[in-house]
């Protein structure tokens, strides 16, 4: 039977990567984000907020129409511009990413759950961030860690429907996003030597590594493994002397 699956902020990054895995696996794939995703063999596409209610409704009218079934819903998009510390991120910036990193996958999942059977799965893109803090990046910090412990409320809650929740915990992993920073930054090739060290692997990760994650978490060959957090680190966070240490 064809998989069906939703995912979240697809346009670019990780999220484009899980939806090509999915594609080439043969998955039928609705893709959404702000702006339109690519097209792929096989894949739905819709633009779409997922912080606010007519996104999600259009997300769900779609998932509807053009799949009639969710299989796999990957919560991925994020909000990653609220910068500055416990004392100088704005408010509005502080809220921007409660909405988008954690109330929008709760909010999708309430959207979406009629259209979920027994067997379905969540996968939940949190960060290291979500585990441990970096300094002067409160609200990304925060709201990944909300959607860490989330992932265990959803994996409680929605296990009497014969549903799995699980997250992962990305590293640095060479998205647009990042390469554009560490090409940003005024000495690059140290900026990425400095990315790199923070990995016990000493090196920073691929979106497609993130992707092949995400589908064994979303298969059937994770059929018990529910409520867990994978960190996607190169083991980041097996060393306290790494973990959170300043970029
Ligand atoms: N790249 C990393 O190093 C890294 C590390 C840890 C965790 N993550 C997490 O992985 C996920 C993907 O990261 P990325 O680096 O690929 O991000 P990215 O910024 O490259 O891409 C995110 C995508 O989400 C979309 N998006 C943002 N807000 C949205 C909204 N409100 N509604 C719909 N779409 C929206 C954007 O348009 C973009 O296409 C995020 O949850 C991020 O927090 C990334």
């Amino acid at each position: 039977m064809t998989v069906n699956v939703v995912v979240t902020g697809a346009a670019r990054g990780i999220g484009r990567a899980v939806a090509e895995l999915y594609a080439e696996r043969g998955a039928r794939v609705l893709s959404a984000d702000l702006k339109l995703p690519p097209t792929l063999k096989g894949q739905e596409r819709v633009r779409a907020d997922v912080a606010t209610k007519v996104g999600r409704t259009r997300i769900a009218r779609a998932a509807r129409e053009r799949l009639g079934r969710v299989d796999v819903l990957v919560n991925n998009a994020a909000y990653q511009g609220a910068q500055g510390g416990v004392l100088e991120v704005s408010e509005a910036g502080w809220q921007r990413a409660l909405d988008v990193n954690l109330t929008a996958p709760l909010l999708l999942v309430r959207a979406l759950i009629e259209l979920m059977p027994v067997g379905a799965a969540v996968v939940n893109v949190a960060s290291v961030q979500g585990l441990f803090a970096e300094q002067g990046n409160a609200a990304y910090n925060s709201s990944k860690g909300g959607l860490v412990n989330l992932t265990r409320a959803m994996c409680l809650d929605l296990a009497p429907r014969g549903l799995r929740v699980n997250a992962l915990a990305p590293g640095a992993i060479a998205t647009e996003g990042v390469l554009e920073a560490i090409a940003a930054a005024p000495d690059p090739e140290q900026t990425r030597r400095d990315y790199e060290d923070l990995h016990a692997l000493r090196r920073i990760g691929e979106p497609r590594e993130v992707a092949q994650a995400v589908y064994f978490l979303g298969s059937k060959e994770a059929s018990f493994i529910t409520g867990a957090i994978l960190p996607i680190d190169g083991g980041m966070t097996a060393s306290f002397m790494m973990a959170g240490r300043p970029v």
